[in-house]
């Protein structure tokens, strides 16, 4: 469909509800599904659309939400104060939309699965019936909890919401989805006629179809061809189910384009992530925020990425958290190590075991194989950074840089007291504590010299 088809759309978003089978202190739009807010799964799914204007209906702590949402430009939002029911909620865009023209696309935060073909699909329909309201409905096998539609010789005459049907309205499989497209100019109006004569005692949207009815208006209600896509999340159970779906569509994704994903079920692939052809991801790895991994990398169980740029032929081995980093290509991490901000690690560089880099830039070919902590640090090419060697960057008020050139060679058991610079090809022995720079080529000791006491311990046993 092209944008002139969409030109004069408007979309509102409800997430106003408390969502109380949540159980939650937080509104449940912002819980998680797939690494990102239920709410913004909409979000994403209305952009391609491009509409005239987007609008999300918040309420129960309706500024916690509109920080989470403040990077999204161009949301409006509008306040519903008190949260008296969703056609109430949308009575509260009345003066951010009356007197526009063109139709309204309602969607609801807690309906994350649902495709942008499928909002197309609805506004195309709804333009071609010329009804005043198109529902988008699904014929489900378990309604349980959804509005039914009840209709009469194929036309709908009304919907009722779980707790007011009767038992054989509540056999109807054929449910509401929430989601909806009204023309603009009789919708006011009519939520104005709607009224809180059920058992919630709430201004119920779904009324709207009789007010219209009364006025003889026509109401169109297109089937949705996949059930799933307009699954809701009302309890912690919904959300573990839809995060289930929203995982396995990404897996699927994930494989068709050429990554090898053991055990599918255990990996975690956030929205914004993207992974080259021919590596594979072994089970228990979560890879979260903007981070990218190449091609032919290996990435061990229980690994965690966040916003961190992996190149290609990369190996990380188990129990590592990247955090805000980049790997070069060829590069060997882990197992249990941590890279924090702003660290690099060099092509061919090997980072080992429970070694721990912040601000730390390693160069190529470079080595820290055991037990190492690296802070405000580069570290040139191929330089061999020994066990036990701690950057000692922090003097308790401020950071200080350490520098070790290229080819340098760092003994087991040494403490760089920052700032300071081991210059290319120089040795540090083992054990020193290295307050002075160390000039290019040379050997620094600083340790206690050893003494050896002769006969000592036979003196100590007095024989
Ligand atoms: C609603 C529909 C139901 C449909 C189902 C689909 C009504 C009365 N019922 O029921 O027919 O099958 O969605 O998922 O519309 N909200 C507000 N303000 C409020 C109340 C709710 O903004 O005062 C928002 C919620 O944050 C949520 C959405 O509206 O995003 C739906 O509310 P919810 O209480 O979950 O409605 P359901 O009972 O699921
Ligand atoms: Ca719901």
């Amino acid at each position: 469909m092209n944008t002139l088809v969409m030109s004069d759309l408007h979309v509102v978003v409800l997430g106003a509800g408390k969502g109380t089978r949540m159980k939650s202190d937080r509104p449940k739009v912002l819980h998680r599904v797939g690494g990102i807010p239920m709410i913004e799964h909409v979000l994403r799914t209305i952009q391609p659309l491009n509409p005239v204007s987007a609008t999300v209906v918040v309420g129960h702590m309706a500024n916690m939400l509109r920080a989470a949402l403040a990077g999204w430009p161009g949301l409006q939002f509008a306040l519903q104060e008190p949260q008296a029911g969703t056609a109430h909620a949308l009575l509260q865009t009345k003066r951010l939309l009356e007197g526009k023209a063109g139709c309204v696309v309602l969607l609801s935060g807690d309906v994350p699965l649902l495709r942008t073909t499928t909002i197309e699909k609805l506004v195309k329909v709804h333009r071609q019936t010329g009804a005043a309201a198109t529902i988008l409905t699904a014929i489900v096998e378990q309604p349980y909890g959804y509005g039914r539609i009840v209709k009469r010789h194929g036309e709908i005459l009304r919907i009722v919401e779980e707790k007011d049907a009767a038992p054989a309205e509540r056999r109807i499989r054929e449910v509401n989805s929430g989601i909806y497209a009204f023309d603009l100019a009789p919708l006011f109006q009519g939520l104005k006629q709607v009224g809180t004569a059920n058992a919630q005692g709430e201004y119920y949207l779904t009324d709207l179809v009789a007010v219209y009815r009364r006025e003889r208006r026509r109401i169109a209600t297109l089937p949705c061809d996949d059930a799933s896509e307009i699954r809701g999340i009302n309890s912690r159970a919904e959300l573990a189910e839809v995060s289930r779906i929203v995982n396995q569509q990404r897996n699927e994704a994930l494989m068709a384009s050429g990554v090898t994903l053991e055990d599918p079920a255990t990996i975690y692939v956030g929205p914004d992530v993207a992974v080259g052809p021919d590596t594979v991801i072994h089970p228990g790895v979560h890879l979260e925020g903007k981070t990218t991994i190449g091609s032919a990398c290996e990435i061990h169980a229980g690994v965690r990425i966040v916003d961190s740029h992996l190149a290609d032929g990369v190996t990380i081995r188990n129990f590592c958290v990247i955090t805000n980093a980049r790997i070069e290509g060829g590069a060997r991490v882990g197992p249990f190590a941590h890279i924090r901000p702003e660290s690099g690690v060099g092509p061919g560089a090997h980072i080992g075991n429970f070694v721990e880099l912040k601000k730390a830039i390693i160069g190529a070919g470079a080595k820290a194989n055991h037990l190492t902590y690296l802070g405000d640090v580069t570290v040139g090419a191929k330089a061999n950074v020994g066990a036990g060697t701690i950057t000692c960057n922090y003097d308790g008020e401020r950071k200080h840089q350490t520098v070790i050139e290229a080819g340098a060679f760092i003994g087991s058991g040494t403490e760089l007291v920052a700032p300071v610079r081991v210059g290319r090809d120089a040795y540090v022995a083992a054990g020193s504590t290295i307050t002075e720079d160390v000039p290019p080529g040379s050997l620094a000791i600083a340790r206690g010299r050893q003494v050896n006491k002769a006969g000592w311990a036979d003196k100590r046993k007095g024989s």
